[in-house]
């Protein structure tokens, strides 16, 4: 494949090449809409309030950052990331998609814990040696209490070890303020910064992403140029040039013309399975809001789902090749696959497989797939990288960041903001007893009780 970066096939999204496809004049006359949506992104990532559009242009934090991973010592074997949502999910998708299939033994190991549950930060801690250990703290607002109580039990870990905080932990939060910037200057920790027009679910391409991916020694230089090369192709106003147009109008208008309002992200390439599910967090807690931009109450969004080729052929392709015709479903591929296995011939009854190589019948099947489900008026996109490697996955990464602000303006909501999750963290404050949220504990217990008893 000639390398221009990732191709976008839609033919099998359009009703020429699937019976329940869109036609040319639904995908035409989104353009106006698409061109005015564009045009305010624009303005605002030319007006520094949207961050994430120059960040391939960010080389003062490469360079910080690159410098920072050079002096780490060898003797560092472990890095643990504490984070969650957009302080986990991208850097850990470019570790997954980017490292070994097998962790080499004389590699350095990046670990995400990711989740509050304690099974897996109590496992790591128990085999992990703090002094060979260097943590990042990723939290943009400083205040995110999952990440907030795992950083305590870490120190302690640490402390217990006379492990320096200052060699061993990094936080990475915003430029000036909240409580982790307040805690990293009154230590004295190092740190790096989230730009605070960047939100956590765009900011792969900040040290978030840049400093463990640096650590496992992956080229994030090639990563950024990859996000810049996308970036500018997701400039152009003509709306079938533009990547993340087509992919963001094929979406929404998938959605609200044909009511397909499941999304689902499937790359053919097990290495991808970390970015399925970046994807989810990004178009699900961008794209899913209660009002509009005029503050009319719509209460709209997608729903992505993950899923993986071929492993879910045997899993969700029952349903969505039978199940309700609600889905729109992306297709990720490599022209270039990351690993080759020649099939061996032999007699008897697998005899037709011999000679095919591992690679290619993962192909086949991700070709068998999206056909099986447009001849039955089930619609897809393929998303074709020309290999996976540092430069494209900065271009994926940006493509999609792209489509859901561009995805954002044609659902005419605010794409930035998830206040949705408000409530929740505010009642678990009143559950934990954290002074200022006594309300909410009243709140909590008053909607406990008046709750019915249903049992069994
Ligand atoms: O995308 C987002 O804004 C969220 O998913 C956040 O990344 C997540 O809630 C973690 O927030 P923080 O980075 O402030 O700890």
């Amino acid at each position: 494949m000639s390398d221009d970066g990732i191709r976008i096939d839609y033919a099998l999204a359009m009703e020429d090449g699937s019976s329940s496809g869109l036609t040319t004049a639904e995908l035409e006359a989104e353009a106006p809409a698409f061109e005015r949506g564009l045009r305010r992104v624009l303005a605002e990532a030319e007006g520094g309030r949207l961050g994430f559009w120059t960040l391939p242009d960010d080389h003062i934090d490469l360079e910080k950052v690159l410098a920072f991973a050079k002096k780490v010592p060898a003797t560092i074997r472990d890095v643990l990331v504490l984070g969650i949502g957009g302080s986990s999910l991208g850097g850990r998708a470019l570790v997954e998609a980017l490292g070994p299939a097998f962790p080499d033994p004389d590699a350095r190991r990046i670990h995400y814990p990711d989740n509050s549950d304690p099974w897996r930060l109590v496992g790591l801690l128990e085999n992990l040696d703090p002094k060979g250990t260097l943590v990042l703290v990723i939290s943009k607002s400083g205040g995110t209490v999952e990440t907030a109580a795992q950083l305590l039990v870490v120190r302690e870990w640490l402390n217990a070890a006379g492990a320096p905080m200052k060699d061993h932990l990094v936080a990475i939060t915003d430029p000036a303020k909240g409580l982790l910037r307040e805690l990293a200057d009154a230590e004295g920790l190092r740190s790096f910064d989230i730009p605070s027009n960047v939100g956590g679910r765009f900011s792969v391409l900040t040290p978030v992403g840049l400093l463990p991916g640096a650590l496992a020694g992956l080229d994030v230089a090639g990563l950024l140029a990859g996000a810049k090369a996308m970036r500018d192709r997701c400039a152009r106003t003509e709306l079938q040039a533009n990547p993340a147009g087509v992919v963001a109008a094929l979406h929404v208008l998938h959605h609200r013309l044909h009511g397909r309002p499941i999304h689902v992200m499937m790359p053919y390439a097990d290495a991808l399975r970390g970015y399925a599910n970046w994807f989810v967090q990004l178009w699900a807690e961008s794209l899913g809001k209660r009002v509009d931009r005029q503050d009319r109450v719509v209460e709209t969004g997608p729903t992505p789902l993950p899923a993986v080729g071929a492993t879910d052929q045997h899993a969700q392709v029952q349903l969505f090749m039978e199940g309700p015709r609600d889905k729109l479903i992306t297709f990720v591929a490599l022209a270039e696959p990351l690993a080759h296995r020649t099939i061996p011939k032999e007699e008897g009854p697998y005899a037709y497989l011999g000679g095919t190589d591992l690679a290619e019948l993962l192909d086949f099947e991700r070709r068998a797939t999206a056909l099986a489900l447009a001849r039955d008026g089930r619609p897809s996109l393929t998303l074709t990288l020309p290999r996976l490697d540092a430069h494209h996955l900065g271009e994926l990464f940006f493509l999609m960041e792209a489509a859901t602000a561009i995805a954002g303006e044609l659902y005419g909501i605010d794409a930035f903001d998830q206040p949705g999750v408000e409530l929740g963290k505010r009642l678990a404050y009143g559950l934990l007893g954290r002074e200022g949220y006594e309300d909410a504990a009243d709140e909590v217990q008053e909607l406990e009780r008046g709750l019915p008893s249903h049992r069994v």
